[in-house]
């Protein structure tokens, strides 16, 4: 059988795409087809090179248009769309275009903590303005609205009061780098 075809979408430093690239490496059933970011300095590239690696930079205006981005992902055949920090919003028509193969990763416990302006840092500042004890990661299909598609996975990671937002945002990543690139692998093989 063909391998599944991923491409995955970041916006800033890369490790989540990078964890996922080399998880597959081996894997004959699975393939990265392309990493695509919207941010033409983004480390997420270096990695790529790093990895050989096909990546390719877009601007807003490539990704707005119904001709622009959407034209180019028709071409790579995604099986799977993968959020793995990417910060801007999807447009609809490419949201249309890949019913339920697009999802995205949050580092907060959604519902809680999502939604404009919740990404990166401001998500553990608020964990930790509010006592949280306990955070985690959201692992969720992408709709038309910010973080309210439906939920695949979560998985969780204990909130102590000597946390900085520092050591919560590690925290984070070390479970999403854990669970991650399974959960994807565990959506394209199940029937
Ligand atoms: C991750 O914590 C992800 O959940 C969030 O942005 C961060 C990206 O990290 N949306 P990296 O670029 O994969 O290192």
């Amino acid at each position: 059988m063909a391998p599944k075809r991923i491409v995955l979408f970041a916006s800033g430093s890369g490790s989540n795409v990078e964890r996922i690239i080399r998880y597959f490496q081996d894997k004959p059933n699975v393939t990265i087809a392309m990493v695509l970011t919207n941010k033409s300095d983004a480390k997420v590239l270096e990695r790529c090179k790093t990895l050989k690696t096909s990546a390719l930079y877009f601007n807003r205006t490539a990704f707005a248009r119904t001709d622009g981005l959407l034209d180019v992902l028709k071409g790579l055949r995604p099986d799977l769309i993968v959020l793995a920090g990417f910060l801007l919003k999807v447009p609809e028509h490419i949201i249309q275009a890949f019913p339920n193969k697009i999802v995205n990763i949050h580092p907060a416990l959604l519902p809680k903590y999502g939604g404009k302006g919740m990404y990166g840092d401001h998500v553990h500042a608020a964990v930790k303005e509010n006592d949280e004890k306990e955070t985690g990661i959201t692992i969720h299909y992408v709709n038309e609205n910010y973080d309210e598609g439906a939920i695949i996975f979560q998985a969780t990671t204990a909130v102590v009061p000597e946390d900085t937002v520092a050591s919560i945002a590690q925290k984070i990543h070390r479970l999403e780098h854990a669970h991650f690139p399974k959960v994807i692998e565990t959506l394209l093989t199940t029937p």
